[in-house]
């Protein structure tokens, strides 16, 4: 994946900057008032809030705010993909958003500077976006869901179900400021937003092409595009239990937006999703537009390992570099040839103890 994105205001970013007008003024409301019904799903028992849209043509929604879909990847499940999400005792108060992925938002403190280099529509934009992602964690394999009609099954029930993947970046994002309320509201649908591990923790692929030819300890040849696991993990999580809020497994659409949008589009052609979604949505990307992908995923990890130490610096081996050495003989290329080969290093488990 590339981290480098080019802003483009397209009529797509403008609706989702609408759902996200929304998500503020929802938050601005008073304390929570919580929904009369408990829903059972497969880690236990959880009850949501009730959220009331300030229009009398809209009904009030049903909201569950930070459900775990996902074991939190920490420790040792850092750099893994999703394990299944882990039971709670009693019942599970949905009433707040879970941690946003470690991530590094954008710099806009010299408004000037900010000005220079984007509108200023966008640069309000993200002021109001940048403080619903300060609160971040690790462990942030969280989903929020929008139930329209009060949690009462109304008679659309069981509900279609959108999926929202978020844009914005492969390294900064989350779902939970896209309120779909007023989207489920509207549109009679169940309306899903989640986070997905972003930046290196999300989609660094620390195991070479090559290296499924080398012993690899029984572990899967791939690493990396696990941020994309985990939206798999969720919409399997989805299929699983969004009977139980009213919703219909067999009616899911994935919505993607920008870069959420080839992430969309390259789950859709994955076999490993297969199953478990029926429609797809992309706004603003694809999976071929140029900055979908990245085609030299091994400099990006041989640069990552040599910055964290998990692999020495260049000039030490002869294998990190393709320049011809420019010392001839002596010292240097003695050192290089007792230095391991690193064209077959995993630095997962070297960067799980960082
Ligand atoms: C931050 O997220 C955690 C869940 O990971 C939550 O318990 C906590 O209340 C959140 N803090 C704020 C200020 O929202
Ligand atoms: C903000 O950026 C502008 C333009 O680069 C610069 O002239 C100004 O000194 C900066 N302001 C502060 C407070 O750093």
């Amino acid at each position: 994946m590339c981290p480098r994105r080019v802003r483009r205001n397209g009529p797509a970013a403008a609706v989702v900057m609408v759902i996200a007008a929304a998500a503020l003024a929802a938050t601005a409301s008073a304390g929570p008032r919580y929904s009369s019904r408990i829903v059972e799903i497969e880690t236990g028992a959880i009850r949501g809030i009730i959220l009331e849209l300030n229009s009398r043509h809209l009904e009030p929604v049903e909201v569950f705010r930070g459900v775990p879909y996902a074991a939190a990847p920490v420790g040792p499940q850092r750099f893994r993909p999703p394990a299944a999400p882990i039971s709670w005792p009693g019942t599970r108060l949905a009433d707040t958003f879970g941690a946003v992925c470690p991530q590094r938002v954008p710099d806009i403190s010299n408004r000037t500077l900010a000005l220079l280099h984007m509108p200023k529509g966008r640069y309000h934009h993200l002021k109001k976006l940048i403080p619903l992602l300060l609160n971040q964690s690790e462990d942030c394999l969280f989903l929020n869901i929008y139930v329209p009609g009060s949690g009462n099954r109304g008679l659309e029930a069981p509900y279609a179900v959108l999926v929202f993947i978020h844009g914005e970046s492969f390294e900064w994002g989350s779902g939970n400021p896209y309120d779909g309320s007023v989207l489920a509201s509207y549109g009679h649908v169940i309306v899903v937003t989640l986070n997905f591990r972003l930046g290196l923790l999300g989609f660094l692929r620390t195991r070479p092409v090559g290296a499924y030819k080398v012993d690899t300890g029984g572990d899967p040849p791939s690493g990396g595009n696990l941020g994309m696991k985990d939206i798999a993990a969720g919409l399997g999580w989805i299929k699983r239990n969004i009977g139980a809020f009213g919703g219909d497994p067999t009616r899911v659409t994935l919505m993607g937006h920008d870069t959420g949008a080839a992430l969309a589009n390259l789950l859709f052609v994955s076999p490993s999703s297969k199953g478990l979604f029926r429609r797809v949505v992309l706004l603003s990307g694809t999976a071929l537009s140029p900055w979908a992908t990245t085609h030299n995923p091994d400099a990006l990890r041989l640069s990552v390992g040599q910055q964290t130490g998990c692999l020495p610096m260049p000039g030490f081996t002869a294998s990190t570099s393709n320049a011809p050495p420019t010392a001839t003989g002596g010292s240097g290329d003695d050192q290089r040839k007792k230095s391991p080969p690193q064209d077959d290093v995993d630095i997962a488990p070297c960067l799980r103890s960082r």
